[in-house]
């Protein structure tokens, strides 16, 4: 038996498997996340921790023989957050995480320095790790003074079951300290950030061993031979529970924040694009990516703002894709990644009028969603990708509506696989299947059966083409907006 643990933005998920990757059983817990200030969003590892302990506590109930028969545990996480730890291994403040942008200013300082880009591969964004700690030194010196280490979230977790200090290639990828085409941390961006390698985890490959559940962690029931594999960055994690290790082998994901992702052999980055190139969660491997901030997130504000459930917004619009509307919608609630790499932009709605209804507003929120994933499809393609079909994952991609309209926006036909729900959980069992079994990434790794193929809907795809070429001239005049 093989456990993954999925640690999202919202919760965590457990998921058992056997030995030929079928699912046994799941749990889920949820979280919380602050936001105590315009554009910052926090969270305390502590409430990850009483995650994992409360989803593991409900699979061991369900399943009692299977889960005393785990040979190996790994984790993905959500990318970028700075847990900061002080020499007695006492968390300093909350976790700045991924989607927090109050460093932009130091990231476009670290991002001026030629050698950022050139090592990392990367754009410095600002929900970056290195500018996160910039931003501390700057604003909570004393806080920056008792940094010992530097962790990534799921790194927090492993810490906290091994007692081990380490981190992997996709999670380090993303802090803008690794240099990411020879896979090493790199002295001369570390020292950008008035940072040392002393303060960085060991650095692995996602399918080594980190070690074992410590025996203070004995209370969790865990078989006290399990192995706790060093696991991934959740879209790297994801790509393996989908078998998108290579080129050619991509996805699309429509999650709280919206992904376009797909595999490569080699490290080939472009990192003006503000397309992401990071290592993957197994070695030699790399993957490249764009991100829009607020996808399935766009819709959840709605959601908030009209008192109706996402699926509720999303059944009202029934099952016909209609053309596109006079209202549009621009989703960077958060500001953007790809491919404006732009922390101070806000959304927008445009066109709105006395007629304009919860629906019409939904499906605004939908096409401004594909859109910015257009952006991020074409950016990448920029890079030599190419995509003839792929994935769609994430909980947005169970609206049936909402795929269509990003099938036809992207022009190309969507594949729903059969367990979407399982997506990086099922990655991070298969990585831990793979530390402890020493099998081959490429023949645990595969893609899983596609559930249906969702088309481009032929006779909309010029309307939307076109309604896409107004959204992509519309940046310049909402970035100039006071
Ligand atoms: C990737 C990114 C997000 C987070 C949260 O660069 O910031 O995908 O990992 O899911």
């Amino acid at each position: 038996m093989f456990l993954g643990l999925d640690l999202g933005t919202s919760g965590v998920k457990a998921l058992l498997v056997d030995g030929e990757g079928r699912a046994i059983g799941s749990a889920d817990a949820s979280y919380d996340v602050s936001n105590p200030a315009q554009g910052w969003s926090e969270q305390d590892p502590s409430d990850w921790v009483a995650g994992v302990k409360a989803a593991l506590g409900a699979l061991k109930s369900a399943h009692p023989k299977a889960f005393g028969a785990i040979q190996g545990l790994a984790l993905s996480g959500h990318m970028h957050g700075a847990v900061l730890v002080d020499a007695a291994g006492d968390v300093l403040r909350p976790c700045i995480l991924w989607n927090d942008t109050r460093s932009h200013a130091q990231a476009a300082t670290m991002d001026s320095d030629p050698r950022a880009r050139a090592i990392s591969g990367n754009i410095v964004f600002p929900g970056f790790t290195a500018p996160k700690l910039a931003w501390i030194a700057e604003n909570e010196p004393e806080v920056f003074a008792r940094v010992s280490r530097v962790m990534l979230p799921k790194d927090y977790v492993v810490w906290w079951l091994t007692g081990r200090f380490a981190t992997e290639m996709s999670d380090a990828a993303g802090t803008a300290w690794l240099d990411v085409g020879t896979r090493t941390w790199s002295d001369d961006l570390l020292a950008l950030g008035g940072m040392d390698a002393a303060q960085m985890p060991d650095l692995l490959e996602g399918t080594d061993v980190v070690g074992q559940v410590q025996p203070a962690r004995a209370d969790l029931g865990l078989p006290k031979t399990c192995k706790v594999i060093a696991g991934g960055a959740d879209n790297a994690v994801a790509a393996c529970g989908v078998g998108a290790l290579s080129e050619g082998q991509g996805f699309v994901s429509l999650g709280t924040s919206g992904v376009v992702l797909t595999g490569r052999d080699s490290y080939a980055p472009l990192a003006d694009s503000a397309v992401h190139t990071f290592c993957h969660a197994v070695p030699g491997r790399w993957y490249q990516m764009g991100v829009v901030l607020a996808a399935t997130d766009s819709l959840n504000w709605l959601s908030k703002i009209t008192g109706q459930s996402a699926t509720a917004l999303s059944s009202a619009l029934g099952d016909t894709l209609a053309a596109p509307g006079a209202v549009k919608f621009y989703p960077y609630l958060s500001g953007e990644r790809t491919p404006h790499n732009d922390a101070a932009v806000r959304g927008s709605f445009t066109g709105l009028d006395v007629a304009t209804d919860a629906s019409t507003l939904t499906s605004a929120v939908m096409a401004g969603v594909a859109f910015a994933l257009r952006d991020s499809f074409e950016a990448i393609k920029a890079t030599g990708a190419t995509f003839d079909t792929a994935l769609a994952i994430g909980g947005g991609s169970q609206s049936d509506y909402w795929t269509e309209m990003l099938a036809t926006v992207l022009n190309i036909p969507l594949e729903r696989p059969d367990e979407s729900a399982f997506g990086a959980a099922l990655g991070a069992a298969r990585i831990a299947m793979c530390g402890v079994t020493r099998a081959n990434p490429t023949e645990v790794m595969t893609k899983p059966p596609v559930a249906n193929i969702i088309h481009p809907q032929t006779n909309l795809v010029q309307a939307y083409e076109d309604a896409y070429a107004g959204f992509a001239s519309a940046y310049p005049t909402l970035k100039a907006m006071p």
